[in-house]
């Protein structure tokens, strides 16, 4: 049995049955506002605060809006970027303007995934990675699709090779039911998905473990929360979408 990485999001790894198996690459998928972001955040702070160093890849935001964002949950990093465990890589800025200057781990060509590998294999040395997440995967090949699966191997690669666990962000579209970019759920060791229906007036959240190697886990859709401390997933509140729609309370 492979040891497991807890993610520490509260009802979540009951789901997962103990947590993400060491070393997987878990897709987080979901359209827009689902939680991807916020999921990511919590998943890399659970690992800082109990002392398994995490790297952060910034390609949607700045970094310091980043910082920003996990601040407003309770989640102050910048102790641990002072101490080496924490980093933050930023494949956002290409290293223009004056706070991009202060960055460590700077990614002159955002658009170079060779370059961001370099860079983030850098930073997962420096601190010690364990855990990464990447904020998302899908801005790397949303001008060339067909580069989807194979960014995603390389990643796999590098990330899985150097033992770490990691959070790969994935978008898709709002009605879209698939997990975003061709290819990339079969290269993915584990997929998550993240839900937001539209039901009588009412937006409900629901997430799904769609596929973790290594282990076995729920097989129900599963209703969480988002609160300012995070996400709260409840593993005994199963929200079914058909037809009709109900969430139901288990055992
Ligand atoms: N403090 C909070 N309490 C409750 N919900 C919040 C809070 N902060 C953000 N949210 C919800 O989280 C959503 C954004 O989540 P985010 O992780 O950024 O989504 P994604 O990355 O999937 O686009 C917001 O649209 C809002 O609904
Ligand atoms: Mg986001």
């Amino acid at each position: 049995m492979p040891e497991r990485i807890r993610t520490g999001i509260p009802g979540l790894d009951e789901i997962l049955h103990g947590g993400i198996p060491e070393r997987n690459v878990v897709l987080l998928s979901g359209g827009p506002g689902t939680g991807k972001s916020i999921f990511s955040y919590q998943y890399i702070w659970n690992g800082i605060k109990n002392g398994e160093p995490a790297v952060f890849v910034a390609l949607e935001e700045h970094p310091v809006q980043v910082r920003i964002n996990m601040s407003q949950f309770g989640w102050d990093v910048r102790q641990y970027e002072r101490e080496g465990t924490f980093a933050v890589v930023d494949a956002f800025t290409g290293g223009i303007g004056e706070a991009a200057k202060k960055e460590r781990y700077v990614v002159r060509d955002p658009e170079d995934v060779g370059l961001l590998i370099d860079v983030l294999k850098e930073a997962i040395r420096d601190v010690g990675a364990k855990r990464v997440a990447i904020d998302s995967v899908s801005t790397l090949y949303l001008a060339k699709p067909a580069l989807a699966r194979r960014t995603v191997m390389m990643l796999k690669r590098v990330l899985s090779g150097l033992g770490t666990t990691s959070i790969l962000v994935s978008q898709v579209s709002v009605t879209e039911r698939g997990f975003g970019g061709p290819g990339v759920e079969h290269a993915a060791d584990g997929i998550i998905r993240l839900d937001l229906d539209e039901i009588e007036g009412e937006l409900v959240r629901s997430l799904i473990v769609w596929k973790m190697r290594g282990t076995s886990h729920s097989m129900r859709r599963h209703y969480f929360e988002i609160t300012d401390k995070g996400i709260v997933v409840y593993p005994n509140k199963v929200v079914k979408i058909g037809r009709t729609f109900s969430i139901e309370e288990t055992k």
